[in-house]
């Protein structure tokens, strides 16, 4: 088995982060998103895993490199516009050669795993194996409609009345049955060539389609407050490793990570709450629910439910909450004018202020 994993597409929902970095590489927990997807796959004992990669190829090579130190072999497949993730299956055809393969969306979040999902693919191994999942309003999504044995009936794209109430999420199996597929299907309205027209595809061919349910905590961390819900969702299994040096005045309350070489001076922590590499804090109040990457900055500040990227720093901020602070920006009190805000902020970015 392989895997196929899709880190390219546009990101336009998380702007305006995706103009600086590719979204998969946005840290959860201080850890990119797109390295929780490999772990998930790795754990299956999948190692031959290609990464579809857009316009921020760069930025994906370095941070994964060929993938030695998750335990696994990558192989780079570049796509030069998002055309849907069908195209990305056409595109990975030579790689993927007549394995049997799971894809995988790069922003998608299942700490749970999908082992279980797995296992049952490989022990009933139809052309396909979509994974769904219940959600209150499924007109967003792709929809599922089932017989009573799991076979897929139909599969319906953003349907306005649902026919079931389960989302096709971001992982799929696919034996090599889906390459005839995604060469017959046409892009569609949108222009992009979709693989549940794809899926359907075999389904009206007569192919075995299976739909296995994952109950476990999903999430598409395809806006910034999806990836701020799924940080507090995963802080909440944090156990306290401290690394760093914590001065006699300061308190730590709850699980806390603190980082190699990060200090924590006159300060209260309270967990969950991680501390990368580096960092300091002085005369604050952080958590719960937050994130701080490495090599940043608080000082006389107080940080809430917040993801705080490396090299950030804030200073003299009272009350920031449901944050996400990029790499290196800063926020901080005005040099020359105490009564006014001055903000230089890049496109789409979205700021609120206590009025
Ligand atoms: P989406 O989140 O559906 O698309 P997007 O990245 O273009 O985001 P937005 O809607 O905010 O503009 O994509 C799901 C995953 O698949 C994501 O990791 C990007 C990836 N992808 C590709 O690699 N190639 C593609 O052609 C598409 C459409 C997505």
């Amino acid at each position: 088995m392989k895997a196929l994993v899709l880190s390219g597409g546009s990101g336009t929902r998380l702007r305006p982060f995706s103009y600086s970095m590719p979204k998969q590489l946005i840290p959860v927990v201080n850890k990119p998103v797109l390295e929780h997807v490999l772990d998930n796959i790795t754990a299956l004992g999948v190692t031959d895993i290609g990464i579809i990669v857009g316009e921020r190829a760069d930025e994906i090579r370095d941070a994964l490199g060929d993938g030695a130190q998750l335990g696994a072999r990558l192989t780079y497949i570049h796509q030069d516009a998002p055309l849907g993730l069908a195209h990305c299956v056409r595109l990975a055809r030579t790689f993927l050669g007549d394995d049997d393969f799971i894809m995988y969306l790069g922003d998608n979040m299942l700490p749970g795993g999908i082992k279980d999902i797995a296992a049952r693919f490989t022990a009933e191994r139809p052309a396909a194996q979509v994974v769904v999942h219940q959600v209150p309003d499924p007109r967003a999504f792709g929809v599922a409609e089932l017989a009573d044995d799991d076979t897929v009936v139909r599969l319906v794209e953003k349907p306005e009345h649902p026919g079931s109430d389960l989302a096709l999420i971001g992982v799929y199996l696919f034996t090599p049955a889906i390459h005839e597929a995604v060469a017959a299907i046409e892009p569609s309205p949108r222009g992009e060539l979709e693989i549940t027209d794809a899926i359907q595809w075999l389904v009206t061919h007569g192919a075995e389609v299976k739909a296995a349910r994952y109950t476990g905590y999903w999430k598409d961390t395809g806006r910034a407050q999806d990836v701020l819900e799924c940080n507090r969702r995963l802080l909440a299994e944090l156990t306290t490793h401290i690394a760093g040096d914590v001065d006699a005045t300061s308190e730590l309350i709850g699980p806390v990570v603190i980082g190699t070489g990060a200090r924590i001076v006159r300060s209260r922590i309270t967990g969950p709450v991680v501390i990368g590499a580096g960092t300091l804090i002085e005369d604050s109040h952080i958590g719960p629910d937050t994130s701080i990457g490495d090599n940043c900055v608080l000082r006389a500040s107080r940080l809430v439910d917040s993801i705080v990227m490396n090299g950030a720093s804030i200073v003299h901020i009272p009350g920031l909450t449901g944050s996400l602070i990029g790499r290196a920006a800063t926020i901080g009190p005005s040099d020359h004018d105490q009564a006014h805000h001055r903000l230089v902020v890049g496109d789409h970015t979205h700021v609120e202020v206590a009025a």
